[in-house]
């Protein structure tokens, strides 16, 4: 999370270290009858985000989800089923369950097909929020491979030049490997800011800037609302005509297609809150060229960028990937900040489902 203003800090939340939290994590998911090894992959995934600095689809989301299950709008256990298959592609049902779970299978599955033709992938329909989408490219890397992977949902962006809501903040992600250099993962919503920062915003009691959402007046809003109406609409990427916000608009309506239309889960206008479809991508890069060359070539690109002259003001150049492997690096020595507000729900909720506390 780039935006010094909604950073956590020593008054607003407390360290935990990591492993905790996924021992917390874990439990809390069980609790709610999650079996063990969903509920380790949902709380490898949560854990990876609040170490990445993405807090917004960090830990703090684990009690959300625990009460999505115990209102039966998730169905566990799930059952992730192949409904179409080929060498290359599939189509999976995330059974309604933990969106978590089948974007997971479905880059496995995406990375196994890429290991024996060269590409793989995979759209998922019935399926649930995933969370940071950059955990799922992540995986590909991790086997030498591009990962890319996207996910939809319910409207909450206007399109360019319009005033109602009609597209989800519908992120991409993009992971590579690099040799000696860190990874490049570059993982967006398409909207101004992924929505999460609105929600942390209202809960910090800070003002939005400029550009992140409009009143269906196409006055700038500055006052974080935790609703979702006809009355105001996110930006898309870009903000403005001027400042191409056409493009970020045709980003996530590709997203809706690889993941919505191509899986028949549904667009955003069709999809309610906390529905999302997931589409998954792994490329094998030993198909193309020899994987150390590959590497040594993007360890080339990214320290020609780091060594670009900052504009006057700033430190340094940056690639994507960067901010959030200095927030990990702080954070597995350190211990990782939860939001006081969400620390003591997760605890009031484990407590309430009678599982052990480890934070
Ligand atoms: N599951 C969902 O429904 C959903 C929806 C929207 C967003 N999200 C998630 O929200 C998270 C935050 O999204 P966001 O759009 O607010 O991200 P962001 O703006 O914080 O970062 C976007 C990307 O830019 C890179 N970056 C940041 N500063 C940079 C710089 N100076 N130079 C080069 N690269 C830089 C980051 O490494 C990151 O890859 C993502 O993990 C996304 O997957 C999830």
């Amino acid at each position: 999370m780039a935006l010094d203003y909604l950073k956590l800090n020593d008054t607003n939340s407390i360290l935990i270290p990591a492993d905790d939290l996924h021992k917390q994590v874990s439990a809390i998911l069980q609790g709610v009858g999650t079996p063990e090894a969903h509920a380790e992959i949902t709380a490898k995934i949560l854990v990876s985000s609040s170490l990445r600095g993405v807090e917004t689809h960090g830990v703090g989301n684990a009690v959300r989800y625990s009460e999505s299950i115990e209102q039966g709008e998730y169905t566990v256990p799930q059952s992730v089923d192949v409904i179409t298959e080929t060498d290359t592609t599939a189509l999976l049902s995330c059974g309604d369950g933990l969106g978590f779970v089948a974007a997971h299978q479905g880059m496995e599955m995406s990375i196994a097909k890429a290991r024996k033709h060269g590409v793989g992938m995979a759209t998922i329909r019935d399926g649930h929020h995933i969370g940071m989408v950059a955990a799922y490219p992540m995986m590909a890397v991790a086997e030498d491979m591009i990962g890319m992977a996207m996910t939809n949902a319910s409207k909450a962006v206007r399109p360019a030049l319009g005033a109602r809501p009609r597209v989800g903040t519908n992120p991409i992600a993009f992971g590579a490997p690099a040799g000696e250099e860190r990874d490049f993962i570059f993982d967006m919503a398409t909207s101004t800011i992924a929505s999460g920062k609105i929600a942390l915003a209202k809960r910090l009691g800070v003002q939005m800037p400029v550009g992140w959402a409009v009143t269906a007046e196409g006055e700038p809003l500055t006052e974080p609302r935790g609703d979702r109406g006809e009355d105001w609409a996110m930006n898309p990427l870009g903000g403005t005509r001027e400042q191409g916000s056409h493009k970020g608009y045709g980003l996530g309506l590709v997203v809706d297609i690889l993941c919505g239309v191509l899986s028949g889960g549904g667009f955003g206008t069709q999809l309610s809150a906390g529905e999302n479809m997931t589409w998954t991508m792994a490329i094998d890069i030993a198909k193309f060229r020899d994987v150390d060359d590959f590497k040594a070539m993007m360890d080339d690109m990214i320290r020609e960028l780091h060594d670009t002259p900052p504009l006057p003001g700033e430190d340094r150049v940056l690639v994507a990937g960067d901010p959030e492997a200095d927030f990990q690096e702080d954070r597995l020595a350190n211990g990782v900040p939860v939001e006081n507000s969400q620390y003591d729900e997760m605890r009031a909720r484990a407590i309430q489902l009678g599982v052990e506390i480890f934070i």
